[in-house]
């Protein structure tokens, strides 16, 4: 129930994020929070960024930057300053008015949901929080986890949502990696437990985002987060699927897709690769899978998307012991260059990296004379052992390999060199293109 109290309330909260006058607490400090702590602290607006992970507080706190996206110098600023605060004390959110929680939403070994972060989290915050703040949830989770999971704590806390304190879910849309679109400049979406909680959690984030865009609860905010990455992950699995037939009938799938990319409506180009990566695409379909049988419901189109893409890094690994079988070596003797590590172009993150996948499938087959090279990623744990980046990606290196695997594209890569001293280069990422001279490269998808 709204009460007189509670429109005063938010009338205040909302006068006090009117002009800036707020503190903010960040919970998280990976690729989602640290960027979003780092938007409001350049606004000059008191931010309080909270993470267990030691690690990450002490960098902080010396104004060392962790995440490769953002500019050294607004975090060394934004500590020097004092707007940025690092801390791994929860008793810093009685301070804050705005909450974000960026934590962590992996699945289990059984590809089940794991939220024990968001709910660790915002017990944090019910032990610590006082009336009259708004508490937003950031990770990309199941429908109805705002509601079901964090209300019930945070309201253990004494406090009522909707009139002592403003909850609201709005899924982040941070793109790593991306050069044009970041956290201020992409439209974000907000929902809110009552529509009260929806303006303020708004308001908030119009410091810091351009553009927001409400909807009705938090469940719409939650689902419609899911559609964004499950619509990606089904185009990609289609694009993978048309891959392996084009490979069986001689026909590549790149042209394909770039010429069906030259219809002006009704077409968005998606690319074939050694399968889906990161914390985020690979993960999603399987949340709202586990949320879906609760409800008698099967998501066989959803899931079947899943798979397809999950079976891209075997489909590799057959392409590598087709090419070793064409050379005079044994497989245990093979030297195999896998260029690229992180899980997409141009980023340090290797959460769920098909190519870590594929690596461990050819040691699996015996092919353990395996190098990598990838100046974002210094090292790697494959079964157990620890591999180490190649200083350098030279001639000489490239000549020393029997099979070049190229399965991440950064754009630091000199692929010319690398066709130029390989005896095979798989190319699962179209990376060779340009390249006149195409002898020595197998590509994904195009039949040969
Ligand atoms: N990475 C992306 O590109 C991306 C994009 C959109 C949405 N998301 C979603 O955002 C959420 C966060 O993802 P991320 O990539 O930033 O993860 P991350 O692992 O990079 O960062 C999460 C941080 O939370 C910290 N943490 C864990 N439990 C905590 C706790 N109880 N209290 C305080 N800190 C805690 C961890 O130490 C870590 O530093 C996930 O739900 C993810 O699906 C990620």
């Amino acid at each position: 129930m709204i009460n007189d109290l509670s429109i005063k309330n938010s009338e205040d909260l909302l006068n006090k994020i009117s002009k800036n006058d707020i503190t903010v607490t960040v919970i998280g400090l990976g690729y989602v929070g640290l960027p979003l702590a780092i938007e409001f602290a350049k606004k000059n607006i008191k931010t309080y960024g909270i993470d267990v992970d030691l690690n990450k507080v002490n960098a902080l706190k010396k104004g060392e930057n962790y995440i490769k996206d953002i500019n050294d110098k607004w975090v060394s600023d934004c500590v020097s300053s004092g707007y940025l605060i690092a801390t791994d004390n929860f008793e810093f959110v009685k301070e804050c008015d705005v909450i974000f929680i960026c934590v962590p939403t992996p699945f289990t070994a059984n590809k089940e949901p794991d939220i024990s972060y968001i709910v660790s989290a915002a017990e944090n915050v019910s032990q610590n929080m006082r009336a009259n703040q708004v508490i937003i949830l950031k990770s990309t989770t199941f429908p109805g986890t705002t509601t079901k999971n964090v209300l019930p704590i945070l309201e253990a806390s004494g406090l009522k949502a909707g009139s002592d304190f403003w909850l609201a879910f709005s899924p982040e849309r941070i793109d790593p990696g991306n050069q044009k679109w970041n956290t201020s400049n992409t439209p974000i979406v907000v929902g809110g437990l009552t529509d009260t909680c929806t303006k303020v959690a708004a308001a908030a984030h119009n410091l810091v985002v351009e553009k927001v865009v409400t909807v009705s609860t938090p469940e719409i905010a939650e689902m419609e987060k899911l559609l964004e990455n499950i619509f990606r992950s089904v185009n990609i699995a289609l694009v993978n699927e048309l891959a392996k037939l084009c490979d069986r009938i001689g026909i590549n799938i790149w042209e394909v897709v770039s010429a069906a990319a030259t219809k002006p409506f009704g077409f968005m180009p998606f690319y074939p690769g050694p399968g889906i990566g990161g914390h985020c695409i690979l993960i999603d379909p399987y949340y709202l899978a586990w949320m879906a049988r609760e409800y008698d419901f099967v998501t066989n189109f959803i899931t079947l998307a899943a798979e397809i893409n999950e079976d891209m890094p075997f489909y590799v690994r057959q392409m590598v012991i087709k090419e070793i079988a064409k050379q005079p070596i044994i497989m245990s003797q093979a030297k195999v260059l896998i260029l690229g590590m992180a899980f997409k172009r141009d980023v340090d993150d290797l959460r769920h990296s098909p190519a870590l996948k594929v690596a461990e499938l050819l040691l699996d087959d015996g092919i353990n004379n395996i190098n990598y090279h990838d100046p974002y990623i210094p090292e790697v744990k494959i079964k157990n052992i620890i591999y180490y980046s190649t200083p350098a990606l030279t001639a000489e290196l490239v000549r020393d390999h029997d099979i070049i695997l190229i399965t991440t594209d950064h754009s630091v890569f000199d692929f010319n060199m690398v066709s130029q001293n390989a005896k095979v280069v798989i190319d699962t990422r179209n990376a060779c293109k340009d390249i006149n001279d195409k002898s020595n490269i197998v590509l994904l998808g195009d039949g040969k």
